[in-house]
């Protein structure tokens, strides 16, 4: 029997063994015992579900999968998993989600997914005449291309819209580009529209005269896009030696920096990036698909930029938004043959890939606030070095118990090295 989930604060749930997380998280209805073993490992992908997935297939190779708690996201209570193999991620975005909580959360929304399938038409005997023709017959063109997935079809999905463009100069002179506008619903989509791009291309040769060349999808998804903002209250911000002005300023000086500079944007929005991947790989979606897409986005306007925005409102409260293509889905390719996938879209409640897209936007704005917070106090390294003093533990050879005692002392000690824990590791075995 499982009870309704509750809230996602979960206090203590850093101090719990995995075991008792686990136990925590059945208890309070969020998972089933089979769905915990998927997320555990213990029942997770195996390798002959992996030989069908791709090929040459040698072996499975594993990330550590950690739950982002406080998330509160359209009012909605969620717990957020993320697959990374990078220290104060998750406790970053949990920490961030916690302030956010306190201003009501993260408010987000999407555009309706369409994403565009490119044909680029070469042999164009006349340009104009070609793009008007294809213009004219847009209406059969969206007819055919209705036909190709009549499942999609009837969930709703289905071509959009036609655009043609000229592009009137490239190392190889002019050639035409169409776009299929195709709503491809709770799917990531390219198996969708580059099916389609494919079998309408003999008509658009047909009607344009030319010959298509390729026929893809973009990544650049910028019709379907995700965004999210935050209100961070002013009395949430101080900390230690630092007063809530202080952190407040420092956070939108250090976004002015990424908003005008690339070489600090690539840096910031990576940051974003690491609590948007980190639930992408979870879900089982296309991590690259969707760093193509945000950084291509991040560079719209001419000059590579900042994907968020930071400022303050009226009572001087923090407020920050994020607005990103995220081309994910809920149905189709890993997100349903990974069972970790599957337990992880379970765990976050999600009924669409516009849920699922909300979510990640969200841990995204979290994540990028983690960091400004951190950058413009007291720096990143001291929380990353204690935990990242852990991995450097275990590198060295430490075991069990050892491994926490052995990542303190170094952190005391301020020299997070594995030449030292090893050092450390030898005197305690002399002893
Ligand atoms: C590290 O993985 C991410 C940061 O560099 C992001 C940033 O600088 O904003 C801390």
């Amino acid at each position: 029997m499982t009870t309704a989930p509750s809230g996602s604060r979960l206090p203590g749930f850093y101090n719990l063994s995995l075991k008792e997380r686990h136990a925590l998280l059945a208890r309070d209805g969020w998972l089933t015992a089979e769905e915990i073993n998927a997320l555990s490992g213990e029942a997770g992908l195996t390798s002959a579900q992996a030989d069908h997935m791709i090929e040459n297939v040698v072996g499975l190779h594993a990330l550590p999968l950690g739950i982002a708690l406080n998330f509160l996201v359209n009012d909605r209570e969620v717990l957020v998993p993320m697959a990374i193999e990078e220290p104060s991620v998750v406790a970053g975005a949990s920490f961030m989600a916690k302030l956010a909580r306190a201003g009501g959360g993260f408010t987000a929304k999407t555009t309706p997914p369409e994403m565009i399938g490119q044909m680029q038409l070469l042999d164009v005997p006349d340009f104009d005449a070609a793009r008007q023709a294809l213009l004219d017959q847009k209406d059969r063109l969206l007819a055919e291309a209705a036909q190709i997935d009549p499942v999609l079809q009837r969930l709703g999905g289905g071509p959009r819209d036609i655009e043609v463009r000229l592009i009137d100069s490239s190392p190889i002179g002019s050639f035409l580009v169409l776009h299929l506008i195709y709503d491809v619903r709770d799917a990531m989509g390219a198996n969708a529209v580059n099916t389609a791009t494919e079998r309408l291309a003999p008509l658009v040769e047909a009607i344009s005269g030319g010959r298509v060349h390729l026929r893809i999808l973009s990544n650049l998804a910028d019709r379907r896009l995700a965004s999210a903002k935050c209100t961070i209250p002013l009395t949430e911000l101080a900390f230690e030696g630092y007063n809530a002005e202080e952190v407040r300023d420092g956070i939108i000086a250090a976004w002015a920096f990424a908003a005008v500079d690339p070489y600090r944007a690539a840096t910031h929005n990576k940051g974003i990036m690491n609590g948007v991947d980190a639930v992408v790989i979870a879900t089982g979606n296309d991590w690259r698909a969707i760093e193509a897409g945000a950084h291509a986005y991040a560079a719209r306007g001419g000059r590579y930029t900042s994907l968020s925005t930071w400022g303050k409102d009226s009572a001087g409260n923090l407020t920050g938004s994020l607005e990103m293509p995220l081309a994910v889905g809920i149905v189709g390719g890993a997100t349903k043959v990974h069972p970790t996938a599957r337990a992880a879209l379970k765990l976050m409640g999600v009924k669409t890939a516009a849920e699922l897209a909300e979510i990640i936007v969200s841990v995204g704005l979290a994540q990028n606030l983690a960091a400004l917070r951190a950058l413009a106090t007291e720096g990143i390294q001291r929380g990353h070095m204690s935990l990242h003093a852990r991995q450097v533990a275990i590198a060295a050879g430490a075991q069990g118990e050892a491994i926490e005692r052995l990542a303190q002392q170094l952190v005391a000690e301020k020299t997070v090295r594995i030449d030292r824990a090893e050092e450390i590791l030898r005197e305690w075995q002399e002893r």
